[in-house]
């Protein structure tokens, strides 16, 4: 794969869940280094376009290419290897409740029966955790679960992050902290970001470009004007003011 490829290629991709035509017919190229805002309502498709990008799952039609390859074509083995470059963050953290932040973090490094207890302490700083990381997922924050994720999402050096409304259980503020997270993670990982959610505003605060599904069907992408979600240092106060026009 040269440098300059696109890190996921659609061809006219289709997945088709018996009557229902979860993705129809979508073609979208994702470049090295951007962050793309896969907007739509609740069943326009959005986690089943994510979980292609996964290789989790394949289409009914159309090809995928990740990283350069079909996954299709890939053995069991090399599907592993492959999802190795891919993390993953979820709207319910997903975190294993009777594992410590540490362990939750080290998790994926253990099922390549390896371990780096210093990189897994330098992402819990990184995530600005490092005062957290033998509470357990039950003692933290949602926002704090979710940082505690991109942590565990880090640790493989995946590349390709994946999004599934990563900040739709949270507040205002912690929405904030991990946007600001996910979109310093493109600089300091070089990662290349697919955000899929429902919240527009989260979509302007930290993408390139946005691709609007609509049951199924890829409607539109195109460039995203940034805008900040809220301001950073306003009060509780300010905030609900401006929003509900005090
Ligand atoms: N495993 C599945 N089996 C059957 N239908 C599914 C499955 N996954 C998703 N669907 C259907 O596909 C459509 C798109 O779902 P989904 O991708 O989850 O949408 P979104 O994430 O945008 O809310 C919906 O109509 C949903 O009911
Ligand atoms: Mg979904």
């Amino acid at each position: 794969m040269q440098d300059n490829d696109p890190v996921v290629v659609l061809e006219h991709v289709s997945v088709q869940y018996g009557d229902v035509a979860a993705l129809d017919d979508v073609t979208l190229e994702i470049q090295q280094g951007e962050i793309i805002g896969i907007v739509g309502e609740s069943g326009a498709g959005k986690s089943t376009l994510l979980n292609l990008l996964d290789a989790a799952t394949h289409p009914t039609g159309g090809r995928v290419t990740l990283h350069g390859t079909d996954p299709t074509q890939l053995s069991g083995r090399e599907i592993r290897l492959l999802r190795r470059r891919i993390g993953m963050i979820f709207q319910g953290f997903n975190l294993l409740a009777n594992r410590t932040a540490r362990q939750n973090v080290a998790l994926p490094l253990r099922l390549q029966r390896t371990q780096d207890p210093a990189l897994v302490a330098e992402l819990l700083d990184y995530v600005g955790l490092a005062d957290r990381a033998d509470h357990y997922p039950a003692q933290l924050s949602g926002g704090q679960k979710q940082r505690v994720a991109i942590a565990r999402a880090l640790v493989t050096r995946p590349g390709l992050l994946l999004a599934d409304e990563p900040t739709s259980s949270l507040d205002t503020r912690a929405t904030e902290d991990v946007l600001e997270l996910l979109a310093s993670t493109r600089r300091d990982f070089d990662a290349t970001i697919v955000l899929v959610t429902h919240e527009l505003e989260s979509v302007a605060a930290i993408a390139d470009r946005a691709a609007v599904l609509e049951r199924g069907a890829l409607r539109s992408v195109f460039p995203v004007v940034r805008s900040a979600v809220h301001e950073r240092r306003d009060s509780y106060l300010a905030h609900a003011q401006r929003v509900l026009g005090a």
